[in-house]
């Protein structure tokens, strides 16, 4: 990625201690009054700024991305991760690349926009958001073609609502929570997965604000640990009482009885309600059904996917084995796999709470009456 033309490593400085009475220096990050002190995802002095979520939590860095080759790396890389963040990240890279194409026609403006489109949808499969952002922006270079200042207007439109989507979640999913016991949350869904604020970890913000829970267990989320680096760095920055575990202690943890809810974000929800998230997602639930505990599942209806009819038309992404033995010095013979995301059978989500409203049990049926209705801020 580093030999990408337009990617710039900007600022560095040390984050994981950084006290909720000391805002950081780094402009990305801001007093935390409102329980949403980060931004993974920025449009500024005519450029896009990332957070580079892979060396959180011990630096804060800023990369600065100037054309959409360095854009798609940082997708791939997972400088930028987390289903909505990738979305937002896309909407920013379509403003980059109207500004490379020459001058010309606008057949030819849009041929090289579409050329843009496919390939930052080719960046990482599962998410769905990343299509759905990219559609979006479409729609307006195909109304404005070659208007740069209206592609911008509508990268900034779907980020903000992206966050007022988050809210409004944190909202409806914390009140389906009973105060006095845990919760229980896998991969990162925070500001840094989305706009701002949060899926998953938004309804727990909203809980933690409101006093309802008495701690958060975090799982690490083997293999690239977005838990144990992103979600406890969240938490810990806002002072709310977190755990971390490892992903095979959850069960033990629901066996205790102090957990209240499973509550996990997704990459994608199929038509029929099946949900693919970060790999381990599934064990969760079929743990948490087990358990007699709640299962919830928060996401955007960007993420929901009406053009995909099962979770077993969901393309999961298969990573680098690498990512799973790191330093371990196995035989070369030793095959790996890495699938990075499971689908969640819909039978086994108790709730589905969207910015439209809150599922129970969802199906088909529900989903098509949900995605037919009004988003906040025009999701
Ligand atoms: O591989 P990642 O880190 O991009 O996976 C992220 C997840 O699985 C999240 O749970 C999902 O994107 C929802 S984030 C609001």
């Amino acid at each position: 990625m580093s030999g990408a033309p337009g990617f710039v490593r900007v600022f560095l400085m040390v984050g994981y201690n950084e006290r909720r009475s000391q805002p950081p220096g780094n402009p990305m990050t801001t007093a935390s009054t409102h329980h949403d002190s980060v931004r993974a995802v920025e449009w500024r002095d005519d450029a896009l700024m990332l957070l580079d979520q892979r060396r959180l939590p011990g630096e804060t860095a800023l990369l600065r991305l100037e054309n959409v080759p360095a854009v798609v790396a940082a997708i791939r890389n997972m400088s930028v991760r987390g289903a909505p963040a990738i979305g937002v990240t896309a909407a920013y890279a379509m403003v980059l690349a109207a500004r490379a194409i020459p001058d010309c026609e606008p057949a030819g403006w849009l041929a090289g926009m579409e050329a843009a489109r496919a390939r930052l949808a080719a960046a990482r499969p599962t998410a769905v958001n990343l299509e759905w952002a990219l559609a979006a922006m479409m729609a307006v270079a195909h109304e404005h073609p070659r208007d740069q200042q209206a592609l911008l207007a509508e990268a900034r439109r779907i980020h903000e609502a992206d966050i007022a989507g988050n809210r409004r979640m944190g909202e409806l999913g914390s009140a389906l929570i009973e105060p006095g016991r845990a919760v229980l949350t896998h991969c990162n869904t925070g500001a840094l997965a989305t706009g701002g604020y949060g899926t998953a970890l938004g309804v727990i913000r909203a809980a933690a604000a409101a006093g309802k829970i008495t701690e958060v267990l975090v799982d690490e989320t083997r293999p690239w640990l977005q838990g144990a680096r992103l979600t406890a760095w969240e938490l810990h920055r806002e002072g709310v009482p977190a755990r971390l575990i490892v992903d095979s202690a959850a069960p033990l943890f629901m066996a205790s009885g102090d957990v209240g809810w499973v509550i996990v974000g997704a990459d994608r929800v199929a038509a029929n309600g099946d949900v693919a998230n970060k790999i381990g997602t599934y064990a969760l639930a079929v743990a948490a059904r087990y358990h007699g505990i709640g299962f919830m599942v928060v996401a955007p209806t960007s993420t929901v996917d009406l053009a995909t009819a099962t979770g077993a038309d969901i393309p999961i992404e298969q990573r680098d084995g690498a990512e799973v033995f790191g330093d371990l010095d196995l035989p070369a013979s030793v095959a790996v796999a890495n699938p990075a995301f499971d689908v969640t059978p819909a039978a086994l989500v108790d709730v589905l709470v969207t910015e439209r409203g809150v599922l129970r049990m969802p199906d088909t049926a529900a989903i098509a009456a949900l995605m037919s209705g009004p988003g906040v801020g025009g999701v």
